[in-house]
């Protein structure tokens, strides 16, 4: 390939040294920050000594952070798919993965946790900021939230993992 073309495919792609596209990196990566936070998040409420119910405020405020984050990175995410990258396959033909269809499969994983994840999340948020007090405590709501809370919080994780193992079976190996 000549210099120029190389150019202008290498900046089609995103940061990362991988085939990803710059907004498949982004999400890729913040999947590692976003994770972390959540699972602090939840110890934080969890562990709280009785006296601690600020920590729930805390909760609260870090939850719906990232929430906020959650939505614009898939928003943008969408907005590259559908707009800008297009198609990922032509970036994940190189894949030793491709021809036998691994990555297809990968990808169907990934989705059934990553289309009712958001729903979960909005669903446990819409519920949260009706029922319980403000600021934020403990209430009569609160064990249906924390079944709730677990499941939505166990259904983002799986979507972070399978969306990894998607990540790298398409656009780094
Ligand atoms: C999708 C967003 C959220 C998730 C995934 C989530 C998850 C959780 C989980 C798993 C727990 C229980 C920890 C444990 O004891 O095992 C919890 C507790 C709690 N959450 Fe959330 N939460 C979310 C949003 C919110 C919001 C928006 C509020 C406030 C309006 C809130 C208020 C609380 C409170 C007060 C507790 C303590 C309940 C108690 O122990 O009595 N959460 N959350």
């Amino acid at each position: 390939m000549g210099l120029l073309a190389q150019a202008a495919s290498t900046q089609l792609h995103g940061f990362l040294p991988t085939r990803g596209s710059w907004m498949l990196d982004f999400v890729f990566t913040a999947m590692f920050a976003i994770i972390p936070v959540m699972g602090f998040s939840i110890y934080w409420v969890k562990y709280r000594k009785p006296n601690e119910t600020y920590k729930c405020e805390w909760h609260k405020r870090l939850q719906l952070t990232l929430a906020a984050v959650l939505l614009v990175a898939v928003a943008a995410f969408e907005i590259d798919l559908q707009l800008v990258t297009k198609d990922w396959r032509p970036l994940a033909e190189a894949s030793p993965f491709y021809a036998s269809k691994i990555v297809d499969y990968s990808l169907w994983i990934h989705l059934c946790f990553a289309v009712p994840t958001p729903l979960l999340w909005i669903f446990v948020i819409v519920q949260a900021l009706r029922r319980f007090p403000k600021p934020a405590a403990p209430c009569q709501y609160s064990a249906r939230h924390v079944i709730w809370g677990r499941l939505a919080a166990a259904a983002m994780l799986m979507t972070a993992v399978t969306g990894w193992c998607f990540y790298w079976l398409a656009f780094v190996s």
